[in-house]
């Protein structure tokens, strides 16, 4: 087969092990990425091109490069945090760039989409299970700015018969199995690797926000999906588009959701070692409980998510963060 795919941020977190997933189904993922969160060594499994989702020169001169036959869609930004201090950048750096791919991408007459979104666009709809039906209500501009891509590719798709699958993760988690490929980000947000450095002795000890939710233990309740799970789940996207699937939604999670307490007990099992914990007062946007219906794409794209198991995703991670993971 041996087409060509374009991964924008396929040197960060999910791009590089979805680069590796491609590979492993007999496509040649290109790499597009500016490194700003992203690392130079992640880009194991084909061609890399640096460049700006900004610069619509450079973008054109990739496309007519390689010629993708499609376009799997990482690259943004994408910390709450910063979204509610800083909504400018999360319109500009996220919407803007998409809408500059998405424009090369049609000028190239590249027309199948991939792109990643996430739960944040439906807000804090306490006790639901959501899914594809469940109205998207999001709180900050980072999910504001993808429910704004989502809706743009369906305007794209209804004037230029651009076709797309969008996936909403949750949580993502875990490492390539095999260790080529981990989660480092900087600064790191997300609860395993800093539980993971805690542990370690990388960073003093893990800040538990907030124990007073309205969940049994008092901790927010989240659903981890392991992060080749989900890229099996973007090849089976790719697969369901060139074989002519209409665009279509889906949600990426398990249907199980998991306390902060009980990652916490989890971790301790899985590495035999304590995890030194701070109790701190709840975080601003914080929804108390995020639970993904995951029915559509076990049924219509045959996804098995065999990997995401707590306890797999934290001994993947663990076992990748012992390992050291890239080169700075
Ligand atoms: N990790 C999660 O739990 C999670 C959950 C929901 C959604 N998502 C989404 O999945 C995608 C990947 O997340 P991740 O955790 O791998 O993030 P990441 O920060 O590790 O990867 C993002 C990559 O995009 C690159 N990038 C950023 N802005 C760019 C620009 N303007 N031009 C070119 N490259 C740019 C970065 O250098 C980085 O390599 C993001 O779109 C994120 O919003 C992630």
């Amino acid at each position: 087969m041996n087409a060509h795919v374009l991964v924008t941020g396929g040197a960060g977190y999910v791009g590089a092990h979805a680069c590796k997933a491609l590979k492993a189904a007999g496509y040649i993922p290109v790499t597009f990425d500016n490194l700003a969160t992203g690392w130079r060594d992640a880009v194991r499994f084909g061609p890399f091109e640096e460049g700006d989702l900004a610069d619509r020169p450079r973008l054109d001169e990739v496309f007519a490069r390689w010629k993708p036959v499609a376009t799997m869609h990482f690259a943004a930004i994408s910390l709450v945090g910063d979204a509610m201090r800083d909504p400018g950048s999360y319109w500009r750096v996220n919407v803007l760039g998409a809408l500059n791919l998405i424009e090369a991408a049609l000028a190239a007459d590249c027309r199948d989409f991939i792109f990643s979104s996430t739960c944040a666009t439906y807000g804090d709809q306490d006790g639901l299970v959501l899914d594809e039906f469940t109205p998207q209500l999001p709180l900050n501009a980072y999910g504001k700015s993808k429910l704004a891509i989502e809706q743009m590719l369906g305007d794209f798709g209804a004037s230029h018969g651009l076709r797309s699958v969008i996936f909403r993760y949750f949580n993502v988690a875990g490492a390539d199995p095999e260790g080529e490929v981990g989660e480092f980000h900087q600064p790191e947000t997300h609860l395993i690797p800093l539980m993971l450095d805690a542990i370690d002795g990388r960073r003093p000890a893990l800040t538990v926000f907030g124990t007073d939710y309205p969940t049994p233990d008092g901790t927010c309740i989240r659903d981890y999906v392991h992060v080749s799970d989900l890229c099996d789940a973007h090849v089976s996207g790719l697969k369901w588009l060139r074989d002519g699937g209409e665009s279509r939604a889906f949600c990426l999670g398990t249907g199980k959701g998991f306390s902060v307490s009980e990652v916490i007990e989890q971790s301790r099992a899985v590495t035999n070692r304590d995890v030194p914990v701070i109790f701190g007062a709840r975080r601003p946007g914080d929804a108390v409980s995020l639970v993904c219906g995951s029915a559509r794409a076990r049924d219509e794209l045959g996804w098995k998510p065999d990997r995401s198991d707590l306890r797999t995703m934290i001994a993947d991670a663990w076992r990748w963060h012992q390992n050291g993971g890239f080169a700075r």
